[in-house]
Formats: C-alpha cells, structure tokens, sequence
C-alpha cells in the first residue's frame, strides 16, 4: 500500500494520477490535510486525514502503509517540525519505506529553503526507515506569474543576471517520484533533479515572446532595487526581498545542475521550457 501526503496538492495530484496507471487504486492511500478538499478533487482513492500537525492523526492515517511519499509541507519555518512529526509516525508504525521530496543540492545550497529540507534528510537518516530521496530542482511552474507580469509589462524584470536556472515541470518531478515509488533499487539514494536544459531569464523572456508573439525583454536589476520593484507592484513583505534574494543566488548558480538524473528516471527528455509555458498560459506554441 502507498502513502501519499499533500494529496490535495498539485503536486500530489498529478502523482495520485500516475500511480493510478500504474498499480489498482486500491493500493493507493491519499494522506490530506484537508479531506473534505480531497473528496471534492474525487482522487479515486482511499482518502485519510492528515495534518503534519497531528501526531495522533499521523499515525492513524499510516495504518497498513508500506511505502510513504512524504511532499515537503508548505508552511515555511514550521515544516522541520511537521515533518519530524510524520517521520517519527512512520517509525512507529513500522513502514517499509519513505521518499521525501527535498530541494537541489539541500547539503549545500545557499538558498534558505533548504534549511528545513536538510533537517528533514537528517531526521529520516536516523530513522532507521530505508528512504530515498528525491532533491527537485525549480519548478518552471514558478515562472507562471512572473511571465504574466512580463507580457503585462513588456519586459521581465528580474536580478539573476546570467544565472542558469535547470528547472523542470512539476509533472516531471512527480512522475521521477513515481518512478522510484513503483520501482526497485532507490533505497539509500539521493538524486539531484533538474531540467536537461537550462535557462536564464533572458532566454525565459526569449521563450515568452516566441510563444506569445509580444517582444519581450530582460531588465536584469539589482538585489535591492529588484526587491523594491516587487514591492512596488504590491507584492506583500517578506515576499520582495526573499524573492530577490533568490534571484541573486540563482545569478550565482544556486539552481544550476548539469545532472540527466531525473530524465534517467523518468524515461524520456524533460518537457521544455516552451512547452509548460505555452500550457499553463494556454497560447499556441
Ligand atoms: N521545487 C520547487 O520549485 C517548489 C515550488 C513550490 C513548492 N515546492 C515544495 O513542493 C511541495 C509540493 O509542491 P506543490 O506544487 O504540490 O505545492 P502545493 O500545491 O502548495 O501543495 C502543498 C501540499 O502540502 C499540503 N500541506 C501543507 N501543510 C500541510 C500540513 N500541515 N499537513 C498536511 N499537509 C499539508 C497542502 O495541503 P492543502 O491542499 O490542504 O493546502 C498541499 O496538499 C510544496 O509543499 C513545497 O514544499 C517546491
């Protein structure tokens, strides 16, 4: 029986949709936070309460469990806790096996993300419970809202400079996470997964005008005068100069990976850049 958290999520959907391809659904368990969201998303499968917050519902909702998908929380700050909470249910209830989605290069990242994905790798290695784990690169997904600015704006804003960014879409992510669910031999792995081609924001600005028809242009900015422009528009604090402040790691390679790991896995090339951005914008490419 597989276990999947954030169930609810898109990300957790998309790998509820591909198990269930996969393996009958009733082997399928999804773990959500909110059930009554659950159930209006009619995921097919079994669903169970699930709150990283509950220890009692946690160790409830793993009854039967033999492999956990456990996707990293989106409470920044409080998530080394939740996810403590969930691992230490795991152990008491003796499962099998955990896969975590953690961040690219969690070990050494600059970007302050990593420091609750990094607790959690540590916690699930005294766990005893075999793991595996999956460090995702960026979402290209992420880009979604800045290209809509861009195309409202005539130019993408932005203080990556030449910054490489190996994104990847997020269903790329989750059918890897599939992967290793369905398949043998991940135990004890850590795999590094990015997208097969990088890009800098330039080259996104590149992209949005061949997709969308609109000439658009990078203006590369400073850390602090990115972060005001961020503001500027309405963005809410700490937003702004979290969000340059990644821009500015990004500029110094901090989501840049050279690594075919997660086409390897997943079995074919990672979606373009083009691709998910016409998708999600519904243009023609
Ligand atoms: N690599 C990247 O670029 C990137 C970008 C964004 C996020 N992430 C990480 O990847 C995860 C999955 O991405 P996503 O796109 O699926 O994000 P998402 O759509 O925001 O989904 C997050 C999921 O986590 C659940 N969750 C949050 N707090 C919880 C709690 N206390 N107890 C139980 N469940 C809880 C949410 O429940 P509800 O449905 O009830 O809200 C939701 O199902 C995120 O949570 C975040 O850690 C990575």
């Amino acid at each position: 029986m597989i276990g999947v958290t954030g169930a609810t999520g898109q990300f957790g959907q998309i790998v509820i949709g591909l198990l269930k391809e996969r393996m009958p659904a009733d082997q399928i368990v999804a773990l959500a936070r909110d059930p009554a969201k659950a159930a209006a998303l009619d995921l097919g499968v079994e669903v169970r309460p699930f709150d990283y917050n509950d220890p009692d519902q946690i160790l409830a909702g793993l009854e039967g469990i033999d492999s956990l998908l456990l996707i990293s929380g989106s409470d920044i700050g409080l998530r080394e806790v939740q996810h403590r909470n969930v691992i230490f249910g795991a152990m008491e209830q003796n499962l099998g096996r955990i896969v975590y989605t953690s961040l690219l290069r969690a070990n050494t990242s600059p970007l302050g993300l990593a420091q609750e994905h990094l607790a959690t790798e540590l916690i699930l290695g005294e766990s005893g419970i075999a793991c595996t784990i999956l460090r995702n690169g960026w979402y290209i997904e992420n880009y979604v809202d800045t290209a809509i600015s861009a195309l409202a704006a005539g130019i993408l804003a932005g203080a990556a400079g030449d910054g490489r960014i190996s994104a990847a879409a997020r269903a790329d992510y989750a059918a890897a996470a599939v992967a290793v669910l369905t398949g043998e031999g991940h135990e004890g792995a850590t795999y590094e997964l990015s997208g097969d081609t990088a890009f800098t924001l330039a080259d996104l600005a590149a992209e949005l005008s061949k997709i969308s028809g609109q000439q658009i242009g990078y203006r590369d900015m400073t850390e602090a005068d990115y972060a005001e422009a961020l503001a500027d528009s309405g963005l809410a604090a700490p937003w702004p100069k979290v969000l340059a402040r990644i821009d500015a790691q990004i500029a110094e390679g901090a989501l840049y990976d050279e690594g075919t790991t997660l086409s390897t896995l997943i079995g074919r090339p990672t979606t373009p850049l083009g691709d998910v951005l016409a998708e999600r914008l519904s243009w023609t490419a």
